[in-house]
């Protein structure tokens, strides 16, 4: 199989629009006709917490995969390339065609490492795909991944920190406009920090990691709803926790968002009569908080919350 030649297509294909409806049709087609013995060729999409489908050629498929299950699931999940043999052995495989034997799902990151997609291709063979295949279909998920950054143009990532991440994560959750939420612990000096940790003030700060389309909701708007639940000149407090994880901040991975997010603390600070004390820095790093800190208002309605949501 030349997957050079491949790549080189794709990315030919890619040139003219980096929105995801048309890049990911022209490449399942573009699978769809040159792979041999297969029988599904697409993609799923992040949506939520959960993969929804996307563009793909072959029989009808399943249209939500939770992160939970199926090959899809775990590719999403482990962030890795999952090449499966025999997907009658693979437990929790999602047999959407009953013809197919084997698969290999590969993840499409966004530039800072977290997973947008997948892309899932099902063989009736048993064993069809070799390790020179699964090279060849990352280097080929590669220049989807490159040229989705036209992606870019209808999903932004900020990552905003607003004392107990619990409440800041509903209260975007909410918001219109937002596509994805997830807590965590930035720009602190130790690696895959605990929550234990955190709290006895290794210095991170807990930080909800914000996915949202620019088109239905700017950065600026996304920035004064914020500006809106927090004491925008507490140091190291919000509402009834003090430490240094409740300070509050703006981390930018794009650095155009610099200029727009010290725009509006500007602004802010002009209305205020003084300097906010909110961060406004580059993301350094970010590590996903523990599972069942994430979405933790939906799984304790009543619980703990620093945020007045009849605003
Ligand atoms: N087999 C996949 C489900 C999608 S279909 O292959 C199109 C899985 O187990 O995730």
């Amino acid at each position: 199989m030349d997957y050079k030649t491949l790549c080189a297509q794709m990315q030919s294909l890619a040139r003219e629009e980096g929105w995801y409806v048309p890049l990911f049709a022209n490449a399942s087609a573009l699978l769809w006709e040159t792979l041999p013995d297969i029988n599904w060729a697409g993609f799923y999409l992040k949506r939520g917490k959960d993969l929804v489908l996307g563009p793909f050629q072959g029989k009808t498929a399943c249209i939500r995969i939770p992160r939970d299950r199926g090959v899809c699931g775990a590719a999403l999940r482990e962030n890795k390339t999952i090449l499966v043999p025999d997907v009658h052995a693979f437990p929790g495989h999602i047999a959407c065609d009953s013809a197919s034997n084997s698969e290999i799902v590969i993840p499409l990151r966004r530039p800072d490492g977290s997973v947008f997609a997948v892309l899932d291709i099902d063989s009736p063979l048993p064993g069809r795909f070799s390790q020179e295949d699964r090279a060849g279909l990352e280097s080929f998920a590669a220049v989807l991944e490159k040229a989705a950054r036209g992606l870019a143009e209808c999903e932004k990532t900020i990552y905003l920190a607003g004392g107990c991440f619990w409440g800041c994560q509903k209260y975007f959750d909410l918001m219109e406009g937002v596509m994805e939420t997830e807590v965590g612990y930035a720009n602190g000096p130790i690696p895959n920090p605990s929550y234990e940790q955190v709290k006895a003030h290794a210095g991170h700060a807990e930080t909800v990691r914000v996915v949202y389309d620019p088109a239905v909701l700017p950065l600026q708007e996304l920035l004064e709803k914020y500006f809106q639940v927090i004491d925008p000149t507490a140091v190291n407090h919000q509402g009834e926790d003090f430490g240094i994880q409740y300070r509050t901040g703006i981390y930018y991975t794009d650095p155009a968002d610099a200029a727009a997010a010290c725009g509006a603390l500007a602004c802010l600070g002009r209305r205020l009569g003084r300097a906010p004390t909110v961060e406004c820095l580059p993301l350094e790093s970010f590590y996903p908080a523990e599972e069942y800190h994430q979405k933790y208002l939906e799984k304790h309605p009543d619980g703990y919350c620093h945020i007045h949501f009849d605003r």
